[in-house]
């Protein structure tokens, strides 16, 4: 029965340390991907918006389900599930908006895709951290 428990315990321990490893994956990849692209905007270099666009998609697949987002919200906040995400969607629609845009060589509104991208990472944290 001992035995048993701790055998729950130690799973139940390592089910929420690769919870944490989901977010921390997905948010270091994030913001490393958002780096990448300001700096491919401000030197202008392509080749560094298209890998940092890249890694923001990677990271932001591993954060867009509402079952995993609403395991990462505090509890007053659980019913605000659906607008963190609706953040996650703009998201990934505005890699796919940038990355048109990079194709018809239509930087400044790439660089608009970019700010909106920015301003939806910020809507999910304010709901998290009572912005
Ligand atoms: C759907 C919600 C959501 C979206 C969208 C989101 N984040 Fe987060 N982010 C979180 C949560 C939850 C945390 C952890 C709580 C906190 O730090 O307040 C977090 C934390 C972070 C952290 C701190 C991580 C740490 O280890 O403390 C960084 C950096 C970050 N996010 C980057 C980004 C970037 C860049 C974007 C946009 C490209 C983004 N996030 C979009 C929910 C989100």
């Amino acid at each position: 029965m001992k035995l048993a428990k701790l055998i729950i315990a130690a799973s139940l321990f390592v089910v929420s340390v690769s919870a944490n490893d989901v977010l921390q994956n997905s948010m270091s990849t994030m913001e490393k991907g958002m780096t990448q692209i300001q700096k491919g905007f401000l030197n202008n270099n392509l080749d560094l918006i298209k890998e940092g666009t890249k890694l923001v998609k990677e990271g932001n697949i591993l954060f867009s389900d509402a079952k995993v987002i609403n395991q990462y919200l505090p509890d007053n906040k659980k019913h605000m599930v659906n607008v963190a995400e609706n953040a996650s969607k703009r998201i990934s629609l505005d890699i796919t908006e940038l990355e048109a845009n990079l194709d018809n060589k239509a930087f400044i509104k790439a660089a608009n895709s970019y700010s909106d991208m920015l301003n939806a990472c910020s809507s999910c944290h304010s709901i998290v951290r009572n912005w």
